[in-house]
């Protein structure tokens, strides 16, 4: 299976840290945000792997990862997205590098605390279809939300404005190769893009969209709050002592429950 790490668009959520660089290049504690969707990719064994960017910034990655000691093992390709027209568009140009196997896709801006290792395999099994992974969150609005009846998903919205489950859809897909055809018949969304909630929406009226819930923490790193949540992730990750940083800039202030 190939992996796809989407790292275009705007970022402009985070203006005007994104006003000269790209958001997945911006540091995620003491590494570049786009390295921790890479390093599910890697842990759950993919070794073919292209980023997808947007042109200002394109030669950054090629500089980042050409070569890179920490990613020995993987043969990394690029493509550039000309205008940001959404995170499907942005998949459809990894059709030629593909071609007819099954993939896996994540956003630059996801940071899982998963290993996805399982479900690659189960995926690799699955006859037909896409798989999605769930996680329950407190601001359903600000994702896709699937909403399930009998344990399976019946719909996803994207961003409803009163959710109907509190089950957001990450940003990590495994698709067939009818994803490339459903890409190709996608109308642009209300906010000018091509979706991939239509793409997931279309495997769920097929009855061949499977899903996992994430047992362990995930956040996006696209808005500053959840950037901030993420650094914190990442600290814990890599063990560095969070609370005696926070006693330091805190003192007494802070109390933290046994
Ligand atoms: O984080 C998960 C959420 O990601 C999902 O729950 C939503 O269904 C999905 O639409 C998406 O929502 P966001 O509003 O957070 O997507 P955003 O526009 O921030 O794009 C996420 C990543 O996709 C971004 O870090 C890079 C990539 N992207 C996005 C666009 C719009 C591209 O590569 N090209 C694009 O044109």
């Amino acid at each position: 299976m190939k992996g796809i790490i989407l790292a275009g668009g705007t970022g402009s959520r985070l203006f005007p840290c994104t006003a000269v660089t790209n958001k997945h290049l911006l540091p995620v504690f003491n590494k570049p945000m786009i390295y921790y969707p890479l390093r599910t990719l890697v842990k759950a064994g993919l070794t073919d792997i292209m980023i997808v960017s947007g042109k200002e910034h394109a030669d950054h990655f090629k500089k980042l990862f050409n070569n890179n000691p920490d990613f020995p093992d993987i043969n990394f390709n690029f493509a550039v997205q000309k205008d940001p027209g959404g995170i499907a568009q942005a998949l459809g140009l990894a059709r030629d590098f593909v071609k007819n196997e099954k993939i896996i896709v994540i956003l630059g801006d996801n940071i899982f605390e998963d290993d996805i290792s399982g479900p690659v395999i189960e995926f690799q099994k699955q006859e037909k279809g896409a798989k999605i992974f769930l996680k329950k969150v407190p601001d359903p609005e600000r994702f896709g939300v699937a909403i399930l009846k009998n344990e399976k998903i019946i719909e996803i919205e994207e961003k409803p404005l009163s959710p109907k489950s509190d089950l957001a859809v990450t940003g990590l897909y495994m698709y067939d190769q009818q994803v490339w055809d459903v890409i190709s018949s996608l109308q642009p969304s209300g906010r000018g893009e091509l979706e991939i909630t239509d793409v997931n929406n279309f495997y769920v009226r097929q009855g061949t969209m499977t899903y996992e819930i994430l047992c362990h923490s995930w956040t996006d790193a696209g808005t500053f709050a959840s950037l901030l949540r993420a650094n914190l992730r990442a600290a814990m990750i890599e063990d560095f002592d969070l609370k005696l940083l926070i006693k330091e800039i805190y003192g007494d202030e802070i109390e933290f429950k046994k």
